[in-house]
Order: structure tokens, then C-alpha cells, then sequence
């Protein structure tokens, strides 16, 4: 069953309005300002916000600094109980990461009790994809981490009304978000309850109303095409393995296949390299990937962009047992290359290295992945950062460039080729580790590297973004669905 929150979330209804800030009946009104109010916006037509905001900032109790939220409550002359004020600060033009960020940040700051109407008001100068991923930035801050609580401690909105947006604006804005908070519940799922199997029924569900496709490969058909690395990952648990490769055909089918990959580990014990508690304790997150892979398509075939992508998830659970694959093992990978394990837990590479041979396989003509893959990505870069390594500075640069525009931040880190020399093995072609622990999330990229020919390939280590350990000002702890905003930026500008 898909939780209810999911479903809820569903069947969310976001509309235009056309009334005043004051005049608005619904249960709050959000409105965005400027650093010491200049006198701009549209909303300075609403004479009782003009004196509440007058009021705020002349004794400094809003300055309107970038982020800054203030909840009125009662505002004088309102037809609404509530009013959230967001800071746009002195931003010359804002991106739609801030469209986003802001509108989250304020639904997360209402959203602890029911609002079941919530009006937005957002800055005249706005384009239509800025208001698009404001509305996603509702629907995303208003969706919390309660699949498995008696009593939530979010409610989702159930009606957005929109200012200055138009029908198309708000079912754009509506499916972003959906697309984000499916990856984020795929995240919060705990590994009692998604594994392998039931991962695939989530992508059968979404594939169900026939705007995709959905290719299962069994535990059989995988010995049967070799993809003997990522059944070595998989023969410690008792759980089957899966490789789930969606298609939504936007296009001609002869035309390009862009194709996602993603590291569906559904939860890293580390295997006989065991991981101690601490690290563990967050490990149901090592599907984040494949979580973005699936909610990257699904937004896709919502919007039915003229494009033809393809998404390939290796599902696999890393766990110890007398099957388990040992320290020492030589595998030979589904491209031909031999593989020694010299430590299991470096498991995800393990299993992209067959997925990605499948996408090349497939006729893929440019390639991304995204793995929750090092906890050096994390020593690198932080938890707000994902790492990015490419083959191919072109395609980097288009998939840097959506990241920016979407706020989600990601660094290039190089590919020198002596970083090659690290996983040389002593008696296979590659060994699954570097020498050491430093420049771990080069040498992983590298060891992906072998299995992608010359395809166009940027590789997106998300290890620390994908899973916030406390909460944000814009988001609750758990899955944090990045990288689907950028995947679905990438996806829509690839169609020109
Ligand atoms: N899933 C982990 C990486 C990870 C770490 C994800 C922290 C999210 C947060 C990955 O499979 C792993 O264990 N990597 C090892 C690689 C090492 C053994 C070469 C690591 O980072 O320690
Ligand atoms: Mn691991
Ligand atoms: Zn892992």
C-alpha cells in the first residue's frame, strides 16, 4: 500500500487567485518581501499590509533579510488568522533554489497544525519556473516524516491559492513537488518494510497508469545476464535482488534515451566489513538514488516533456552472513572486467558497475547516476553538498548549471587519471577500493568509470545531501528528495 501521506498529498488542489493579501479568506497567507520593503511589489496595492509591514520594519521586528520568517498572527484588518512574512533580502535576482527555499521554509513554519487553505503571495518579478518550485517549496515544506506515527507532526495543505499564477504554473509547481516528497517518503521508508521486491511494487504503482513503462529483472534473469558484482552485494541477504529499469517515452522511440541510473542499496549493514551502530543507524538511506531516479521519471511523465529518459535502479540489501561475499573475492562484473573485494562495504560501486553496463547496453547517449556512494564525498564536501565527477566536461557543465538554477547545491571534483592508479589490483583487472581512505569519493568515481565506455557519464555522489540526520528551517529530518528539482530541470531543457 502507498501510506497515506502520499495519497493526501495526492490530491492536493492548487488554483490561481486573484484577490488582495487582506482580502484573502484562507487559512494563511504567505507573502514574500523585500529587504527594507521597497516599495515594488504589487503587494504594497494592499493598503492594511503596507501599514502592518510600515509598522514591522520601522520598530525592526521584520527586516526582510533572505530567509527571515515572521508568523502574525490575528494581523489587523485580515481576513486571514495568519500571515507569514518571508525575507527576500538584497538578492539582486533570485533563482528558483531561493522560489523554493523561501516557500519551504514558511510552510514548515505553519505546517505543525492543520491550514487546510494557504494563499501565496510571491514577488511580482518571479517567472513562471520561479512560482512553479515556490509551489513545490509548499508542498514540500508542508510534508512531514509521519508514515509511521498515530499522530502527525505535520499537515500537509490540502488547497494551495496561488497569486499571479496561472493554471499551468500551479500544476507544474503541484507535480515538482509530489515528484520531491515521493523520493523523500521512498527515503523514510524503513528497511522492514521497503527492500528489493517491495521497491519494485512502488514502481509498478507509479508505471500502473500507463505513462511509463516498467522492466523487472528477478534474481534469475540477473545470473542469466551476468551481473555477477551486484549478485555478489546481494548474496548475503535474504532479501532477492532487483534491477528496475523505467521508461517514459516522451518521443520518437528511435530519438536519444537519457538515461538516469541509481544506487538502490535499501539498507547498507556494510556486509562482513560490518559498520559500526552509529554509521548504520541512517543506512535505510542508501537508496536515496534510486529515490531520485524514480521521482525524477515520475515527474517526467507527469509533465509529459517531449523526451525520452530512461531510469535503471540496482536494488540490492548489503547485509553479513555465512553467503555473504568475503574480503578477497575476484567477480567478474557483467562488462567482463574482474573485480577484487578487498572491503564489502564498499558495496555501491559494486552494484552500478553492472547498472551502468546495462544503460550502455540500452543505447544510453548520455548517462547520470546518483548514489548515496562515499562518506568522503561528505569529509569533501559537507552534508549540504553533492559531489560531481564526470567524463565529460560538457555534460557536466548542463547538469552543474540545473543544479544552480534549482538551489541544490553540487561541486565538480577532477578526475585525474592517476587517481586510476589507486585501483589497481594485484590480481584482477580493479580492485573495489583505493589505497587508503583519502580522495575516497575520486576513486570511487574512477572505479565507475571502467564500466561506462565512452558514454557521457557524470557521476552525483549524494551521501550527504540525500538524508538529514536534525532538521532544516526548509525541511524535516529524513529523506530530502534532492537532486529531483535538477534531474527535472535537466530532463525539460533536454528536449531543445
Ligand atoms: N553507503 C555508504 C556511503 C555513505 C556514507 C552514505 C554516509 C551516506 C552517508 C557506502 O556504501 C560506503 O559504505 N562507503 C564506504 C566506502 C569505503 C569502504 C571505501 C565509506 O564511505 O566508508
Ligand atoms: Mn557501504
Ligand atoms: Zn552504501
Amino acid at each position: 500500500m502507498l501510506p497515506q501521506e502520499w495519497q493526501s498529498n495526492k490530491m492536493k488542489k492548487i488554483s490561481p487567485i486573484s484577490t488582495s493579501p487582506s482580502n484573502t479568506e484562507a487559512d494563511a497567507v504567505i507573502v514574500t518581501l523585500p529587504q527594507n520593503g521597497a516599495p515594488t511589489s504589487p503587494v504594497y496595492a494592499d493598503p492594511r499590509l503596507t501599514e502592518l509591514v510600515v509598522s514591522l520594519m520601522s520598530n525592526r521586528e521584520f527586516e526582510g533579510k533572505l530567509y527571515e520568517t515572521l508568523v502574525v498572527h490575528r494581523p489587523a484588518g485580515f481576513a486571514a488568522p495568519l500571515l507569514v512574512l518571508i525575507g527576500l533580502g538584497n538578492v539582486d535576482s533570485h533563482t528558483s533554489g531561493h522560489a523554493f527555499r523561501l516557500c519551504a521554509t514558511a510552510a514548515r513554519a505553519i505546517s505543525n497544525k492543520l491550514r487546510s487553505t494557504v494563499a501565496l503571495f510571491a514577488d511580482a518579478h518571479w517567472s513562471a519556473k520561479q512560482r512553479s518550485h515556490a509551489i513545490a517549496g509548499l508542498c514540500v515544506g508542508s510534508q512531514g516524516n509521519d508514515g509511521y506515527r498515530q499522530e502527525p507532526n505535520r499537515y500537509p495543505f490540502e488547497q494551495i491559492w496561488c497569486a499571479g499564477c496561472t493554471d499551468d504554473i500551479c500544476e507544474r509547481g503541484h507535480v515538482l513537488g509530489e515528484s520531491v516528497n515521493l523520493a523523500r517518503t521512498l527515503v523514510n521508508e524503513p528497511p522492514s518494510h521497503l527492500y528489493p521486491e517491495t521497491f519494485i511494487e512502488r514502481m509498478k504503482a507509479l508505471a500502473g497508469d500507463g505513462a511509463m513503462s516498467l522492466e523487472v529483472w528477478d534474481e534469475h534473469k540477473l545470473h542469466a545476464e551476468n551481473c555477477r558484482s551486484l549478485l555478489a552485494v546481494a548474496q548475503g541477504s535474504a532479501r532477492p535482488p532487483r534491477l528496475g529499469i523505467l521508461r517514459y517515452q516522451g518521443t520518437q522511440p528511435d530519438g536519444h534515451w537519457l538515461t538516469l541510473v541509481g544506487k538502490g542499496v535499501t539498507f547498507d549493514s556494510g556486509g562482513l566489513s560490518l559498520k559500526p551502530s552509529e554509521s548504520m543507524k541512517t543506512m535505510k538511506c542508501d537508496m536515496g538514488g534510486a529515490a531520485a531516479v524514480v521521482g525524477a521519471l515520475h515527474a517526467a511523465s507527469r509533465l509529459k516533456l517531449p523526451v525520452n529518459v530512461m531510469g535503471l535502479v540496482g536494488l540490492v540489501e548489503n547485509m553479513p552472513s555465512a553467503n555473504a561475499y568475503k574480503l578477497g573475492d575476484v567477480v567478474t562484473a557483467r562488462n567482463g572486467k574482474t573485480i577484487e573485494v578487498l572491503n564489502t562495504d564498499a558495496e555501491g560501486r559494486m552494484v552500478l558497475a553492472d547498472v551502468l553496463d546495462v544503460a550502455v547496453e540500452y543505447g544510453a547517449d548520455r548517462i547520470i547516476d546518483l548514489a548515496t556512494l562515499t562518506g568522503a564525498c561528505v569529509v569533501a564536501l559537507g552534508q549540504d553538498v553533492a559531489g560531481v565527477m564526470t567524463n565529460d566536461q560538457d555534460w557536466c557543465d548542463s547538469v552543474l548549471e540545473c543544479s544552480q538554477e534549482c538551489g541544490e547545491f553540487a561541486w565538480q571534483l577532477p578526475m585525474f587519471a592517476e587517481y586510476r592508479e589507486q585501483i589497481r589490483s594485484d590480481i584482477a583487472d580493479i580492485k573495489n577500493v583505493g589505497n587508503g581512505r583519502w580522495g575516497g569519493a575520486i576513486t570511487a568515481a574512477k572505479f565507475l568509470e571502467e564500466f561506462v565506455s565512452n558514454v557521457p557519464w557524470v557521476h552525483i555522489d549524494i551521501a550527504g545531501p540525500a538524508y538529514l540526520d536534525r532538521p532544516s528551517a526548509m525541511l524535516d529530518a529524513g529523506g530530502s528528495g534532492v537532486m529531483v528539482r535538477t534531474l527535472t530541470e535537466l530532463i525539460a531543457r533536454h528536449t531543445t
